[in-house]
């Protein structure tokens, strides 16, 4: 069974607090959104391989630790994992960025497939799968499985908010991926909304609706 990660700092839930809210507005949205993707990409390199090394200081020699060189991708479903990216990258600023185009059918709530476009050397890289919600957990579960199906290494899905229903879905198909959150909520709607989560991310993140 996959890690279940919730990056509770306070720095994360005063932002996730203030995105949920239905007055802040769409640049505040986005804004906010880059920022808690910043600060969880902290939780999610915890684990990155360290070498030692050592550097002359100015007084001495000095052993310290470097990161060992991990290659990683992040592949953001659209639309709304783009509102992620650039927080991570500004953490990881040498990972690859790979795009999945997928939207849940409103009646049936099943995701659909329209795009895929992958760096050439994804297979090499550990790839982190980014989406602002999980609520069924169609959406993620198809784009892991597509990512499987090219033979590449989805090793990590971050999300700032999931339903149970999603985390439980994604668990049960992919026990290999851990997944992020910022915030658990309590439940799905009769429509698939994620209660009390923060509406549609996607419309939030982009001013539509
Ligand atoms: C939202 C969200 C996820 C999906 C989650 O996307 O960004 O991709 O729904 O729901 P699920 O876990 O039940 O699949 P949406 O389909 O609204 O597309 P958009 O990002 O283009 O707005
Ligand atoms: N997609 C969203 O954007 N919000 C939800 O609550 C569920 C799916």
């Amino acid at each position: 069974m996959g890690r279940l990660v919730i990056c509770d700092h306070p720095l994360i839930q005063h932002k996730v607090t203030i995105i949920r809210d239905k007055e802040t507005n769409t640049k505040q949205f986005r804004e906010l959104v880059d920022e808690v993707a910043m600060l969880m990409a902290y939780e999610l390199t915890r684990d990155l391989p360290l070498e030692e090394v050592t550097v002359q200081t100015p007084v001495a020699d000095a052993k310290g630790f470097m990161i060992a060189g991990r290659t990683m991708g992040l592949v953001p479903i659209l639309r709304a994992g783009l509102g992620m990216v650039d927080g991570v990258l500004q953490i990881l600023p040498s990972a690859k960025v790979g795009h999945i185009g997928l939207y849940r059918d409103h009646e049936t709530l099943q995701p659909v497939e329209y795009y895929i476009s992958l760096p050439t050397d994804v297979a090499e890289r550990e790839l982190i799968v980014i989406d602002p919600m999980l609520a069924t957990g169609g959406s993620a579960n198809a784009a892991i499985e597509m990512l499987k199906k090219r033979g590449c290494r989805p090793t990590k899905l971050m999300c700032l908010i999931a339903a149970p229903e999603g985390v439980r879905a994604v668990q049960e198909k992919h026990p290999d991926v851990d997944i992020y959150l910022a915030a658990l909520d309590e439940k799905l709607n009769e429509h698939g909304y994620i209660v009390p989560g923060l509406g549609d991310a996607g419309d939030r993140l982009y001013g539509t609706d």
